[in-house]
């Protein structure tokens, strides 16, 4: 079977199709024969090396496909069962632990870009009746994030009102929840293009980030006093602004660190004058991913794909996605 494995060194050059051997479930396994992922952040930060990781990884922690073999004991799945990843393996339930959190797919356990694997049956969760495979593939890491955020730690109301930043996969998926759950929605995003798109899919009012350096402030006053829920991508990038645009008493997720900001300066009385909450938060378990799921059949959501590219063209994908001209999100197919 083919996988593509991280090379030796750092950088896109360094990624290898290997042929490796087809490996056999045992006992509570599962064999899968994957036919798609999908392009985070966090990928592209292992694809380039800047998240280091043994050689020989298999990367990419989105996957969906089939359920081509049992072993003893699976009585959960059946073979041909269509299923999808999880980006924390052992999470299943609860709240997060070191040792739930520990497997990270696609960075310290291998992830999806592989024609087969091996994994724990409960591992998996089934894919959303209707979706393609490309479509699954878009859940596990952005999906389940912006669902985390909004629903799972942010309790979300009909006429709540919600910032999202930039057009990216998981704050496109944060918008079509936003809007299932009734909520009003402000964006940012530095194209105007991008702007329409998120205008035509419900957002009120768009703001240029890049354009405009007090987005935040603007934020606040297009929602009348500021938006309930921030769902912050760019760590110290953004959260300075993600701070000006809540309201009193909202609550920012810090999710992300985009336009490198990985560490940053905050102005601390503005956090405690406007009764801000702040959650750190990656990902989800399995149970937020089964519930998630639910509500995306009765909501008939329907993911975002910008592009989608083949197996053996990662190093094209994530260039792609560097490039910063995706609206949404982008998929292998194989
Ligand atoms: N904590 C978690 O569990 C978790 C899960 C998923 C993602 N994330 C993080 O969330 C962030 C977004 O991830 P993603 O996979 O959705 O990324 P993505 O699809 O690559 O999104 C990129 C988009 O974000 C916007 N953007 C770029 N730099 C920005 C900046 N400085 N300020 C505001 N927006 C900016 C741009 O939108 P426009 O072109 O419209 O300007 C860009 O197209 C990443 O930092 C990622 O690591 C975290």
């Amino acid at each position: 079977m083919k996988a593509v494995c991280i090379g030796s060194e750092g950088g896109l050059q360094h990624l290898q199709i290997k042929e490796l051997p087809q490996p056999s479930p045992g006992p509570g396994e599962v064999l899968v024969r994957w036919h798609a992922t999908s392009l985070n952040f966090h990928d592209y930060l292992v694809g380039i090396g800047a998240i280091p990781t043994p050689e020989g990884r298999v990367p990419m922690s989105d996957g969906a496909g089939e359920v081509v073999a049992l072993g003893d004991g699976v009585d959960s799945w059946e073979v041909g069962s269509k299923v999808m990843s999880l980006f924390f393996p052992k999470w299943i339930d609860g709240n997060p632990t070191g040792a739930k959190t520990r497997g990270i797919s696609g960075e310290t356990v291998d992830g999806y870009l592989t024609e087969y694997s091996v994994l724990p049956a409960e591992a998996l969760t089934r894919i959303p009746k209707g979706y393609s495979y490309a479509q699954a593939a878009t859940l596990p890491c952005a999906g389940l994030t912006a669902w985390r955020a909004l629903v799972v730690e942010g309790n979300i109301k009909m006429g709540d009102k919600v910032l999202i930043e930039g057009s990216g996969g998981m704050s496109i998926f944060a918008l079509q929840f936003a809007k299932a759950a009734g909520a009003t929605v402000y964006a940012t995003s530095s194209s105007e293009a991008k702007a329409d798109r998120l205008r035509d899919m419900g957002a009120v009012e768009v703001v240029d980030y890049k354009a405009d350096e007090r987005w935040g402030k603007t934020i606040y006053k297009a929602a009348g006093g500021g938006v309930d829920h921030v769902l912050d991508v760019g760590g110290g990038s953004t959260m300075s602004q993600s701070i000006e645009a809540a309201a009193m008493g909202g609550h920012i997720y810090a999710i992300g660190i985009l336009g490198n900001g990985r560490k940053g300066t905050l102005t601390f009385p503005k956090l405690f004058f406007k009764h801000l909450r702040m959650t750190g938060l990656a990902v989800g378990s399995r149970v937020m991913q089964e519930d998630m799921i639910r509500a995306i059949e009765e909501n008939g959501i329907v993911p975002v794909i910008d592009r989608s590219f083949g197996f053996a063209e990662l190093a094209d994908a994530f260039k792609y996605q560097a490039s910063g001209a995706h609206f949404g999100k982008i998929v292998l197919e194989y």
